[in-house]
């Protein structure tokens, strides 16, 4: 039996769907099958197929009592939308099914854990903050995800002293070499909080707490698997830890950074507000112990894993051929509710970014899109060594909005720069600027048609190859993801340019040519 509330939410996303124009849409990126999407949720290989479950208010296009949609996908580029899996519909997860992950169990079955947050009464602070929980929905024969009867599965009680329980989100599952289940939940610290009714203090960081269990319904409290006091902003979500090849990583969304200082080459690792960071190390599994590579300080090292203006909350998954798989929320949290207020118009807003598959080369992350990409692209022109003018001009055929552009700047020591701009019109456009001087590639969208302010330019430091820089831009209406040399760091970025501005142009000042391929994106 299905809640009056995923009900009705079915009914609705049955009748504005069909309003939802697909010119509206991303072509080869998802987005919410009605209203607002966050978080990737829940990703998973089930039953022959990839799953997403997502951060979704079907109501509106802005953030609201969270749902999780649903998707299936045989290639993780063409998605099947679902109709919504859970709605909040219970005491204890009333103000929103939060974010989690899913596992399956070895009876066959798939399992959800969220969060659950209740109602804010709770807060003794007076703040209005929510009592968040981890709850679990299990899949039914007819293909419901069924709410436990057992929810919330962890509460407060089962926090260490010092957790916070109105911070205590995100759980992350697997599944251990013996067959037991683990989960990995963010908990804020405040001191002088006891239990629901205790006082709080402010944030004091994040505790990652490991918990156990041997069914995968009833938790016990294992251990703190990693602590950070608020080095690294104030608040970690959505933590993914995970193998590439030997190493473990660590991977974690902290709310509310400070800006770092720029280093020597003008660049800033990470901007203030909330960042996506990983740490590479170890993982003991007899002894549960996750020990950090150490950084020059002696400190756990930790690096961005995407250098653009709009990435968040991501999550790793496995695919069925083993590959790890990361899906990002394409989007600033912080700048997400007053971006793009033209665009809400379309009844969807938010999308996620292309799948990365990850690699680590030398300690670091590299993504690339998935290789099922390849197989949409169609209409393939290629330059090679074609001058670049020192006028922004286009090349014949290159125009677009949804494209997948390689290319190679080739710089001579003498030249200042180059660069190209796409969703370009005589008013409008998005830029990337190479400077071989100082090895910074810089993006700009201020001139893309957004009316209010957001952060519109960064400029990073890439590796030094001999004044040649390669990109691969994934160009999809109103968004672009810029892998820099082959993966070594991405730049994801939105943009509101109105979608008639199609003009790709690139310019040069001083020598220097590109190698380019251009491929249209079908799907
Ligand atoms: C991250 C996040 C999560 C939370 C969810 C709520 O974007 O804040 O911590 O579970 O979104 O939608």
């Amino acid at each position: 039996m299905i809640s009056s509330e995923l009900t009705r939410v079915r009914m609705h996303e049955k009748s504005r769907s069909a309003l939802v124009d697909d010119t509206e849409r991303s072509v080869f990126h998802f987005s919410p099958l009605v209203g607002w999407l966050n978080d990737p949720n829940g990703l998973s290989y089930f039953g022959g197929k990839h799953h997403m479950f997502y951060q979704y208010h079907p109501y509106s296009t802005y953030w609201g009592p969270m749902h999780w949609g649903h998707a299936v996908s045989n290639d993780l580029i063409k998605w099947d939308y679902l109709p919504c899996a859970m709605a909040p519909d219970e005491d204890y997860d009333r103000n929103g099914c939060f974010s989690g992950t899913a596992l399956s169990l070895e009876d066959g079955s798939h399992v959800l854990m969220y969060t659950s947050c209740s109602d804010s009464k709770y807060d003794p602070t007076g703040k209005g903050r929510w009592l968040q929980t981890q709850s679990i929905a299990l899949l039914t024969a007819d293909g419901e995800y069924i709410k436990y009867s057992g929810n919330p599965v962890i509460t407060e009680n089962d926090l260490p002293s010092g957790g916070d329980p109105f911070e205590f989100r995100d759980p992350y599952l697997w599944r251990a070499k013996d067959g037991s289940y683990r989960v990995l939940v963010a908990n804020g610290i405040a001191e002088n909080i006891s239990g629901v009714t205790g006082t709080a203090s402010e944030q004091k960081g994040t505790k990652l707490l490991l918990y156990r269990s041997d069914n995968g319904l009833d938790w016990i409290f294992d251990k703190v698997l990693f602590e950070d006091n608020c080095r690294v902003g104030i608040m970690w979500e959505c933590p993914n830890f995970f193998c590439l090849g030997d190493k473990y990583i660590l991977m974690a969304s902290p709310m509310d950074m400070i800006r770092e200082e720029q280093d020597a080459h003008g660049s800033i690792r990470f901007p203030q507000g909330n960042n996506v960071c990983y740490i590479t190390g170890s993982f003991d599994e007899e002894a549960e112990e996750f020990t950090p590579d150490a950084g020059d300080s002696g400190a756990f090292d930790y690096d961005p894993v995407d250098y653009g203006l709009d990435f968040y909350a991501p999550q790793v998954m496995k695919t069925g051929d083993g590959r790890q798989v990361m899906i990002g929320w394409m989007q600033n949290p912080k700048t997400a509710d007053i971006a793009s207020n033209g665009r809400r118009r379309s009844g969807i807003f938010g999308q996620m970014t292309v799948p990365r598959e990850l690699s680590l080369e030398a300690g670091k992350l590299i993504q690339h899109p998935v290789r099922e990409l390849e197989k949409y692209r169609k209409d393939k022109k290629t330059w090679k060594s074609m001058g670049l003018l020192p006028e922004w001009a286009q090349i014949p055929d290159i125009s677009g909005r949804v494209l997948d552009i390689e290319m190679c700047f080739h710089t001579q020591p003498s030249c200042r720069g180059a660069g190209i701009r796409f969703a370009a019109d005589d008013r409008y456009f998005t830029q990337l600027w190479y400077d071989p001087k100082r090895s910074v590639l810089s993006i700009d969208r201020s001139r893309s048609g957004q009316d209010r302010i957001i952060p519109a330019k960064r400029s990073i430091h890439v590796s030094e190859r001999n004044g040649e820089l390669k990109l691969r831009i994934l160009l999809d209406r109103w968004s672009a993801e810029v892998f820099i040399n082959g993966g070594e760091q991405v730049m994801s970025v939105t943009f509101y340019t109105d979608a008639k501005a199609e003009r790709i142009l690139f310019r040069s000042d001083g020598e220097a040519a590109m190698d380019i391929t251009c491929c249209s994106i079908m799907k």
